[in-house]
């Protein structure tokens, strides 16, 4: 027997049987078990691909004894010849010559029966519904995506930075930031009526990061074309379909670049990495396709191969307000888009992706380039429907003394930010970046409905298991 084994998707995708590896050593985890006139037919899959693979097992094989003890889930590993499969569905199947029994797993016990499972059922199975097809697409699906958009900078020459998880600063000057400490909170240690903070592991309060944007604007100040792709952290009680307390966030951040370069870099992004998923998980994106959304693979091509539409805040305002729509939010310049009028612009106005750019700097973030005349700030978000906002970016404010006028009205204390104020006193730069929410682009990809099945282990309000 063979020591490698096998994986099911390089044996499916040989052209033929004689261009197969054969005999195979294949290994996996039972979906189904079918026996019929003294053969069983049992499928397995290893995560390799979408397709289970058919492993025929009849009384010839010294194992088949073993048929009867294999359910659901259990593991197995199989050893025999491929062959073209006269049944229906595939197009190779194994014809056991041993088979061993890895793991059980108890049917009266086991949660992943063979009927469908709701996603929210699933969802308190995280450690096993990368079983499911579903799961298995969406783990794969991602996979290829984070490749891909290493490999669109890379080509660029664009240098792959990491930025600190743990920081002093609140990057997005927003205060929803979870504090990291190791301080035991039934016994703080006070001072003056007030928590010892020098008490605390790095001796100042430190939190979770939000972006690692400013640090990556440190790189771009000398490497002149980064970008991070890591992990970040919201401690906003925001419980919808979009938000996660804990996601990922790739960040590009170039010098002498402002708000044009900044979107035509976007969207040149956008859709190298649409069609990049459309080459690289034809199978999976089918399956999407076939059970989540109908229409998911024409717009991802169509996203692919057209411009995207632009258009100013104030023009987005005066859309929305000429629009005839209910919305349940007013919409009044000087407020945030809502999510409903994200949509509404991308879905209903405009039909694709949406770049919205200028809008007013009391609602945006300190670091934002201001216009001249004060009233707004060079920002641009990219809205694509179903999800409305995918990215969230900016030309930086390069000015000093602009700069440091605006943390003041932002009510930001400029001590912690001295390393960033002082990229502004030694040769500053133009520049611009954005931050692209992975979880929701893969979910804008994927069709799923909901960011939570989107990421393995969800974080959100009250919910922090495995
Ligand atoms: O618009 P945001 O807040 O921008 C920043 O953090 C900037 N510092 C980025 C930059 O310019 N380097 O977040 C960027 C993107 C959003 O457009 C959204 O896609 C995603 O991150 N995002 C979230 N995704 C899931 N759950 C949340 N709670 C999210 N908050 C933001
Ligand atoms: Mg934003």
């Amino acid at each position: 027997m063979p020591a490698q084994r096998t994986r099911i998707k390089d044996l499916l995708s040989a052209a033929n049987v004689d261009d197969a590896p054969n005999p195979v050593n294949v290994k996996g985890w039972v979906k189904t078990v079918r026996s019929s006139g003294g053969v069983a037919f049992v499928q397995i899959n290893d995560g390799s691909t979408l397709a289970d693979l058919q492993i025929v097992v009849d009384a010839s094989c010294p194992d088949y004894g073993l048929v009867g003890g294999l359910t659901t889930g259990c593991s197995v590993s199989a050893y025999g010849g491929l062959q073209e499969s006269p049944g229906r569905g595939q197009r190779y199947e194994v014809v056991a010559e041993s088979l061993e029994l890895l793991g059980g797993a108890d049917p009266e016990e086991y949660p992943l029966q063979k009927k469908r499972h709701t996603l929210e059922f699933l969802r308190e199975l995280a450690h096993l519904r990368p079983r499911t097809n579903t799961f298995g697409a969406v783990a794969r699906v991602r996979n290829a995506m984070a490749f891909g958009i290493h490999q669109f900078f890379q080509e660029r020459g664009f240098l792959y930075v990491q930025t600190p998880i743990i920081t002093a600063s609140d990057a997005e000057g927003a205060g929803a930031m979870f504090r990291a400490t190791t301080l035991d909170l039934n016994h703080l240690p006070m001072t003056g009526g007030q928590v010892d903070n020098n008490a605390d592991f790095f001796g100042r309060p430190a939190f979770l990061t939000v972006s690692g944007q400013l640090e990556a604007e440190i790189f771009a100040q000398s490497m002149s074309d980064v970008y991070t792709f890591g992990p970040t952290f919201r401690a906003e009680n925001s419980n919808t379909s979009r938000h996660l307390a804990e996601f990922w966030m790739v960040e590009p951040e170039v010098a002498f670049c402002d708000l044009d370069g900044l979107a035509q870099l976007a969207e040149d992004f956008l859709r190298y990495i649409f069609r990049h998923v459309l080459e690289n998980c034809p199978e999976d994106m089918a399956f999407f396709n076939r059970f989540y959304d109908k229409e998911l693979i024409t717009t991802l091509e169509d996203i692919a191969n057209s411009d995207f539409e632009r258009m100013t805040y104030t023009e987005a305002v005066a859309a929305l307000r000429e629009s005839g729509e209910n919305f349940e939010y007013p919409v009044e310049w000087g407020s945030d888009l809502q999510s409903e009028h994200e949509r509404y612009l991308t879905e209903r106005k405009v039909g694709r992706p949406v770049i919205v750019t200028d809008y007013p700097s009391s609602i945006k973030a300190f670091y934002m380039r201001l216009n001249d005349g004060g009233e707004t700030v060079r920002a641009m978000d990219v809205l694509v429907p179903r999800i409305g906002e995918i990215i969230g970016g900016s030309q930086r404010e390069e000015r000093l003394d602009v700069l440091q006028r605006r943390m003041a009205e932002a009510g930001l204390d400029d001590a912690p930010y001295w390393w960033y104020l002082d990229l502004r006193r030694y040769g500053t730069a133009p520049h611009a970046g954005f931050g692209l929410g992975f979880e929701r682009t893969v979910q804008f990809a994927t069709g799923m409905q909901n960011i939570r099945d989107i990421i393995a282990f969800p974080r959100t309000p009250r919910n922090a298991e495995f």
